[in-house]
C-alpha cells in the first residue's frame, strides 16, 4: 500500500477540529486509499480535551489511520506534515476591538508559520480555516518565505458550497447538478457570491432561475450571512459544513477538479479580474497535478466589478492592519 501522509490539524480540540479529524480519517480529504498519520495540535488549556479526541480516534478503529499525535508543542506538531489545516485561532469575543483580535491572530500565525517552515515536509500544502482566514493565511505567507506562496491557501469553499446549496434549493434540483458558482474575495460578509458563469442541469443559472432580484438580493446576503445564521440556530459555529468543505478544498487541490468544473479557493492574488495583488483573494480555480490555477477569461460586468472592488478593498485594509500588528510585535 501507499506510505502514510502526515496531516496536521491545529485547533483540533475545537468544534471544527472534532468534525474534521473523523472526516480526514475516513478518507474524505485524501481519498479512500491514502493512509494517514494525524497530527493534532491545540493549546495547553485544551490538552485534556485533545487527548480525549485521540482516545476516540483509537476507539473508532480506523483502517486508514496509522498513528495519532496529540500535542501542544507546535514544533513537534509540524514535523514532516504534508498537509496542514490551520483551524486554531483566537476568536472574537464580545466587546473586543477588531484590532485586538487581529493582533492575537497575527502572533499565532507568525509563530506557526515559523514552525511549519522549519519542520514541515517540502511542498507542504497549507489551508487556513481560522478567521480572519484570508489575512491569517497572508501572515503565514509573510513569515514562511521558503514555503512557495502558491502552497498557502484560505478556505472559501464553504461559501462556495453554500452558494451551490442555495441555488439547488431554490430550483428544487440536486446539488450535484449545480456547478461553477464563484466566491470572490474575502471569507467575510463582503464576499461576492457570483452565479453569472454557473450552470444548473447544464443551463446558465440566471436563465434557469429567471429571478435577478433574488440573485442580487437574498441569495447574496444569505450566503454572506450564513455563518452567523448557523451560529444563531445552533448556538455553535458551522463545524460540520466547515470540516466537510475543508476536505473538499484539499481533495480537489491534491487530486484535481473535474473537467469543465472549477471551485473557489482563497489564493495569493496576481491581480486577475481587478483584484488587489498580494492579498489572499478567493478566485475560481482549476486544479491538476497538485497545483491550482485561476480560471481566466470570464467576463465581468459593472455590477460584479463593483462587488469585487468592495471585498478587495476590505482585504487591503485587513492586510494593512495585520502588517501594523506585525510591526508592533
Ligand atoms: P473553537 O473555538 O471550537 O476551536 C478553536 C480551537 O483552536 C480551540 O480548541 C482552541 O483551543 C484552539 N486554539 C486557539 N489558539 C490556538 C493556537 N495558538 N494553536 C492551536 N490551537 C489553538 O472554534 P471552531 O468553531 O472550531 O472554529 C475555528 C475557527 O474557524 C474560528 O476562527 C472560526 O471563525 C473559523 N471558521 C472559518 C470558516 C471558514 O469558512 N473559513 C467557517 C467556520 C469557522
Amino acid at each position: 500500500g501507499k506510505a502514510p501522509v502526515r496531516v496536521l490539524i491545529t485547533g483540533a480540540a475545537g468544534q471544527i477540529g472534532y468534525s474534521l479529524a473523523i472526516q480526514v480519517s475516513r478518507g474524505t480529504m485524501l481519498g479512500p486509499e491514502q493512509p494517514i498519520i494525524l497530527h493534532l495540535l491545540d493549546i495547553p488549556p485544551a490538552a485534556q480535551s485533545l487527548d480525549g479526541v485521540k482516545m476516540e480516534l483509537i476507539d473508532a478503529a480506523l483502517p486508514l489511520v496509522h498513528g495519532v499525535l496529540a500535542t501542544t508543542d507546535v514544533e513537534e506538531a509540524c514535523k514532516d506534515v504534508a498537509i496542514a489545516v490551520m483551524v486554531g485561532g483566537f476568536p472574537r469575543k464580545a466587546g473586543m476591538e477588531r484590532k485586538d483580535v487581529m493582533s492575537k491572530n497575527v502572533s499565532i500565525y507568525k509563530s506557526q508559520a515559523a514552525a511549519l517552515e522549519k519542520h514541515a515536509a517540502k511542498g507542504v500544502k497549507v489551508l487556513v480555516v481560522a478567521n480572519p482566514a484570508n489575512t491569517n493565511a497572508l501572515i503565514l505567507r509573510e513569515n514562511a518565505p521558503s514555503i512557495p506562496p502558491e502552497n498557502i491557501t484560505a478556505l472559501t469553499r464553504l461559501d462556495h458550497n453554500r452558494a451551490l446549496g442555495q441555488v439547488a434549493e431554490r430550483l428544487g434540483v440536486h446539488v450535484s447538478g449545480v456547478r461553477n458558482v464563484i466566491i470572490w474575495g474575502n471569507h467575510s460578509s463582503t464576499q461576492f457570491p457570483d452565479v453569472a458563469h454557473g450552470t444548473a442541469g447544464g443551463r446558465p443559472i440566471p436563465d434557469a432561475l429567471r429571478d435577478e432580484a433574488w440573485l442580487r438580493g437574498d441569495f447574496v446576503s444569505t450566503v454572506q450571512q450564513r455563518g452567523a445564521a448557523i451560529i444563531k440556530m445552533r448556538g455553535m459555529s458551522s463545524a460540520l459544513s466547515a470540516a466537510s468543505s475543508a476536505c473538499d478544498h484539499v481533495r480537489n487541490w491534491v487530486l484535481g477538479t473535474e473537467p469543465g468544473t472549477w471551485v473557489s479557493m482563497g489564493v495569493i492574488s496576481d491581480g486577475s479580474y481587478g483584484a488587489p495583488k498580494d492579498v489572499i483573494f478567493s478566485f475560481p480555480v482549476k486544479c491538476e497535478g497538485g497545483r491550482w490555477e485561476i480560471v481566466q477569461g470570464l467576463s465581468i460586468d459593472e455590477y460584479a466589478a463593483g462587488k469585487i472592488k468592495v471585498t478587495g478593498d476590505e482585504l487591503v485594509e485587513e492586510k494593512e492592519l495585520a502588517l501594523q500588528c506585525l510591526a508592533g510585535e
